[in-house]
């Protein structure tokens, strides 16, 4: 939990990736909401501090993959808002993006497997209707200090948060810390629109930077993290190698990838 800005930032450990509550006097602020399973998670973390499920106002989607929208359906049944991009809700459609999305479940599936995680369902819809639409450059509807960046290259549609008063960046699935490496996500399905999003990021003006997966950056670390971004850029610009190449014709049957 950290309180030194104008709201409090509570980081959730998920069952994939980690979700950040921003708690203000207008309620919390769920930047993604996780993995199916992680619902539970989020309602046993507020009920133990004495808050309630209904205290978050709002939920922001950034992109469709299952640790990130996994519980919208959930919070839909609460009556939460739900706010997201109209091509991030759109990704899994089609028959493409049927086949796909069974592909992403099974593949986070496997990688929580793999770090020996116990079994937890990550099933969820692949399609949603907003209650908010959100476009490049704008405010959060209720919290109007955060901005939306468009970030595309993970997927089509990937997006950030900024809170410019506090320099308290979001960038979702831009850039990942895994055993304290700082790497670009699985997949970069666009490079060349991932080297335009980091690009957008680096020239922000931010002191901490939450990682949907490797935690918060503090001040201690955010220059290693800016310098990560040039690094990362130069590795994209110069015939980079993804990691599990072997998986990416897994990737590739999204009706955005070739339109
Ligand atoms: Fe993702």
């Amino acid at each position: 939990m950290m309180s030194e800005y104008s709201f409090t930032i509570h980081e959730i450990k998920g069952y994939i990736s980690s979700l950040y509550l921003i708690e203000t006097a207008m309620g919390f602020l769920l930047l993604d909401g996780g993995c199916a399973s992680d619902f539970a998670r989020l309602k046993n973390y507020l009920e133990r501090n004495g808050r309630r499920i209904e205290d978050i106002k709002l939920i922001v989607v950034t992109h469709m993959h299952p640790d990130h929208a996994g519980t919208v359906r959930h919070f839909k049944k609460e009556n939460i808002p739900v706010a997201s991009t109209e091509g991030a809700y759109r990704w899994y459609r089609g028959v493409g993006g049927f086949i796909q999305h069974k592909i992403d479940t099974f593949l986070a599936w496997f990688s929580a497997k793999r770090k020996s995680q116990n079994f937890e369902s990550v099933w969820y819809s692949r399609v949603f209707t907003p209650d908010y639409v959100l476009k490049d450059g704008d405010t959060l509807p209720i919290f109007p200090d955060w901005r939306i960046l468009f970030t595309p290259g993970h997927t089509l549609y990937d997006i950030s948060l900024f809170n410019e008063k506090e320099g308290v960046l979001y960038p979702a699935d831009l850039v990942l810390r895994l055993e304290d490496k700082f790497v670009l996500p699985f997949p970069v399905l666009f490079p060349s629109r991932m080297i335009a999003s980091l690009e957008k990021i680096k020239k922000l003006t931010f002191k901490t930077v939450l990682l949907a997966h490797g935690g918060i950056i503090g001040k201690d670390r955010v220059d290693e993290f800016k310098d990560v971004l040039e690094r990362l850029i130069k590795e994209l610009k110069m015939g980079w190698r993804p990691r599990f190449k072997f998986l990416y014709p897994f990737c590739l049957f999204v009706h955005d990838k070739w339109r």
